[in-house]
């Protein structure tokens, strides 16, 4: 008897857009809204990286992965960051909805 793998999803929701989708929790911000369409950014969030996936997350910050040392320094170097601020290839989705803004990037 084969195990049924289940996948656990959360709502995610993209402004200005306003529009809402399920995403799979366990995933970067960045893999959900790629998956979704929402945009096509390529960047692998290496060492070359433009650091473009800048976003505000207005609902659901706790539930996410905590900003490491690295992602930190990222957007240290970033014009326009506040306390909103993460960069979607390092946040990892947890299992409350969230709410972010797109900034820069398509
Ligand atoms: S994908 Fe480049 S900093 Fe996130």
């Amino acid at each position: 008897m084969s195990e049924a793998t289940t996948t656990t999803t959360v709502a995610l929701t993209v402004l200005p857009e306003g529009r809402t989708f399920d995403a799979e929790t366990g995933t970067t911000l960045l893999a959900a809204l790629r998956r979704a369409g929402v945009l096509n950014h390529d960047c692998d969030g290496g060492p070359n990286c433009t650091d473009a996936c800048h976003l505000f997350v207005l609902e659901g910050r706790k539930s996410l992965s905590k900003v490491q040392r690295d992602e930190n320094e990222r957007l240290d170097a970033i014009v326009g960051v506040g306390s909103k601020s993460r960069l979607a290839c390092r946040a990892v989705l947890g299992d409350q909805p969230v709410t972010v803004e797109l900034l820069t990037f398509v």
